[in-house]
């Protein structure tokens, strides 16, 4: 067993003295979904701190702590704060809780993100469903001794985001009538927001939104074979499509403006997710 997998077994132990809980979805709560917490009945929430060897989040406004609990009936583990590469954390740290929560159980990974739009038909509250991703300005979480007891070492990436999953989030959007956009997530590393150029690059490469999470941890927990679906929050243009300077507060507020038609997507995904 290599080191990596023991320090995540290490992890599912501490887990495991809190709790028995065995989610069959994991969401991750992007910006603006920070209070999704409510929308669950909760049976227990744990801090990341009281994890051994667990990563805690830096960023204002993140909440470091896993939310046990049911949304619809469904068993989930939801994060409420995640671990963001900038903050200069290695791959194996951002991507540690992932692996945890498939070994709690989790067999389905429900992205969400803040993102910027880069196709410039979207505007700012739109919500996206990710078809796939480009994580290449990213190292990949796999570099390094393969955990077999996860995956291959060369996974396939044909189909990361489960074509089940999409539709899903596609027929619930519609019966709550909320506008779904579709698209291409691109991962920068930031911290920093991208330079106009940047922005113009990511649509020649076929990106329609660009963010500073998601595209790893899609990577991480396809290469153990969960089923992944993502939805990203539009909460500005990025750079150089308005004219305006970003700063991570109105992103922030943008984001919170959306969020009541974001958790109720998020909510009724998750409904129909308990049929699977
Ligand atoms: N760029 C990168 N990440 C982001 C943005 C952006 O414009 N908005 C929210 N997250």
């Amino acid at each position: 067993m290599g080191r990596e997998y023991e320090r995540i077994l290490k992890c599912l132990e501490c887990v495991r003295a809190r709790t028995d809980f065995h989610p069959k979805a994991a969401l991750i709560l992007g910006s603006g979904l920070g209070d999704y917490g409510e929308s669950i009945q909760l049976e227990c929430t744990l801090d990341y701190s009281e994890i051994e060897g667990f990563p805690v989040s830096t960023v204002p406004g993140h909440k470091g702590r896993f939310l046990f609990g049911y949304v619809a009936g469904v068993p989930i583990v939801a994060m409420q704060g995640r671990v963001h590469y900038y903050e200069g954390y290695p791959m194996a740290d951002v991507v540690l809780p992932i692996r945890l929560m498939k070994l709690m159980g989790a067999e389905i990974l429900f992205l969400t993100n803040a993102a910027g739009g880069v196709n410039e038909a979207f505007a700012p509250g739109d919500l996206m469903l990710i078809r796939d991703q480009i994580s290449d300005f990213v190292p990949s979480p796999l570099i390094g001794e393969n955990i077999e007891e996860f995956g291959p070492r060369f996974p396939d990436m044909s189909h990361i985001y489960d074509e089940n999953l999409q539709e899903i989030l596609r027929s619930g959007a519609a019966e709550l009538g909320i506008p779904l956009r579709e698209g291409i997530y691109l991962q920068f590393t930031g911290p920093n927001y991208e330079s106009p150029a940047e922005i113009r690059m990511s649509r020649i490469l076929g990106a329609d939104a660009v963010g500073m999470s998601t595209a790893c941890e899609a990577v991480a927990a396809n290469h153990m074979g969960m089923k992944i679906c993502g939805i990203s929050c539009i909460s500005n243009m990025a750079a150089g499509i308005s004219q305006k300077p970003l700063n991570h507060t109105e992103v922030q507020e943008a984001a919170d403006r959306a969020a009541p038609l974001f958790k109720k997507l998020v909510t009724e995904s998750i409904r129909r997710m308990g049929a699977l």
